[in-house]
């Protein structure tokens, strides 16, 4: 079965669907194609940490009323470096800006919504095998639907089919060049039915290792453990977990709620990224060509700035016939995705436990926590970083 349209965007992630929506408000028709039924992608949690940038394109795609309502909008955040905390005001520092917490699942749930009321193909349990004729002007997508191999024919194909995909590698050997460090630790992340303990978030550096508090409403707490890499969930047991929150989070008068647990998974710490997203007709966008560790709360962000960059170079094709803006997307992208990946290293550094108590590399860590309690402009190109810059 052969079917054909302008854009054919491989994963309804983040990435995908707000593609799917740019593109639709251009009159630029798409189908994605994803691996994984609607339940599951509905219910994946991840992500937490909106920038402003990304509520303000949600607002302008006009696909924000439950975001705008349900979400949670911080000014500030709190930081702990050994039992002492500060709070960094993000919003006096930056003019005003902001972050808003509403969870990946929900972020997702409205996209699909959006999408299939416009009138937007969403092909579930559509495994994407092979891309071909990258380098002709009709590239076309082998995928497997209902066990049977089907082709989509396309102008464009946009792998957003996140790190694990197969978009990335249809790049030719060579095209790109690869970046990557691998941290000697993990985040256990577990979701609770627990009033959450703080107002804001709480990053903590222990010398037992990071912890941070987030949450998702009123009632349900997110919190995150450094663990070692060799660390097995099953080894932690709600008691465990719960414990070890509370040593890292202490600070005098602060007490954690706990409640019953009903999500823990382990994630690897890693930065990656490839230093080209475009070759000929295949462009990539999202995790499929990077990965920040979560420390910074970047990676949907840059997803959604990447396509951003994207739908606009679409659009100025399909306008004025003219591949400018296309083929300056890499050189666009990179400048935010370089700006995350030095942030959130920089985060990932600041509170993760990497050497003992006394070293030289605790001291630098200690250091530049007291160098952020103490010079307004450290803070402020901490609080800029984190809720995201407006343009770069
Ligand atoms: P994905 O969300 O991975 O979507 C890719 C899609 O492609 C998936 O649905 C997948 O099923 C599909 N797919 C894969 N292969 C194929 C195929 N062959 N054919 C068809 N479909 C395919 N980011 C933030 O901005 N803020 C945060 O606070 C934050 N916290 C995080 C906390 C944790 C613990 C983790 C793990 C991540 C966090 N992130 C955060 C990162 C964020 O979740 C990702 O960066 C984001 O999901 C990237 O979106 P994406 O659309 O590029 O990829
Ligand atoms: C989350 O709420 O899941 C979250 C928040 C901030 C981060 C990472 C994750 O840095």
């Amino acid at each position: 079965m052969k079917s054909e349209t302008q854009v054919g965007i491989i994963g309804a992630g983040p990435a995908g669907l707000t593609l799917a929506l740019l593109l639709h408000r251009e009159g630029i028709s798409s189908v994605i194609l994803e691996s994984r039924n609607r339940a599951y992608i509905e219910s994946r949690p991840r992500a937490g940490l909106l920038e402003q940038n990304t509520v303000t394109l949600f607002n302008d795609l006009e696909i924000a009323g439950r975001l705008n309502r349900e979400g949670l909008v911080h000014r500030g955040v709190y930081l702990s470096f050994d039992e002492q905390r500060i709070r960094v005001p993000f919003d006096e520092l930056t003019g005003g800006r902001c972050i808003t917490i509403y969870g990946q699942q929900e972020v997702v749930k409205d996209l699909i919504k959006a999408c299939l009321e416009k009138g937007i193909n969403i092909v579930f349990e559509a495994e994407a095998t092979d891309i071909h004729n990258i380098n002709t002007t009709s590239p076309s997508i082998s995928y497997e639907h209902n066990g049977k191999p089907q082709t989509l024919k396309c102008d464009f194909a946009v792998g957003c089919d996140g790190f694990h995909g197969i978009s990335r590698k249809c790049f030719p050997n060579g095209s790109y060049h690869e970046y990557r460090k691998d941290y000697p630790f993990s985040w256990l992340g577990i979701l609770a039915y627990a009033k959450p303990a703080t107002d804001e978030l709480i990053y903590a550096y222990h010398q037992r290792g990071f912890a941070l508090h987030s949450l998702r409403s009123d009632k349900v707490s997110r919190l995150y453990l450094q663990v070692s890499n060799e660390d097995l969930i099953d080894t932690w047991s709600d008691y465990r977990i719960w414990n070890e929150l509370s040593l890292r989070l202490h600070t005098k008068g602060f007490r954690l709620n706990e409640g019953p647990i009903f999500e823990k998974t382990i994630t690897p710490m890693r930065s990656f990224m490839i230093d080209n997203l475009q070759c000929g007709r295949l462009f990539l966008a999202g995790d499929a060509a990077h990965i920040v560790p979560p420390t910074g709360g970047k990676g949907l962000n840059l997803a959604v700035a990447d396509v951003k960059w994207l739908a606009e170079a679409c659009a100025k094709f399909y306008k004025d016939n003219n591949e400018i803006l296309l083929n300056a997307y890499t050189a666009n992208a990179l400048r935010r995705i370089w700006r995350a990946q030095d942030f959130s290293n920089f985060m990932t550094n600041l509170f993760h436990k990497q050497a003992s108590q006394g070293s030289f590399e605790y001291h630098l860590q200690k250091s530049k926590f007291d160098y952020i309690r103490m010079s307004k402009a450290y803070a402020t190109t901490l609080a800029e970083n984190y809720v995201g810059l407006e343009t770069i």
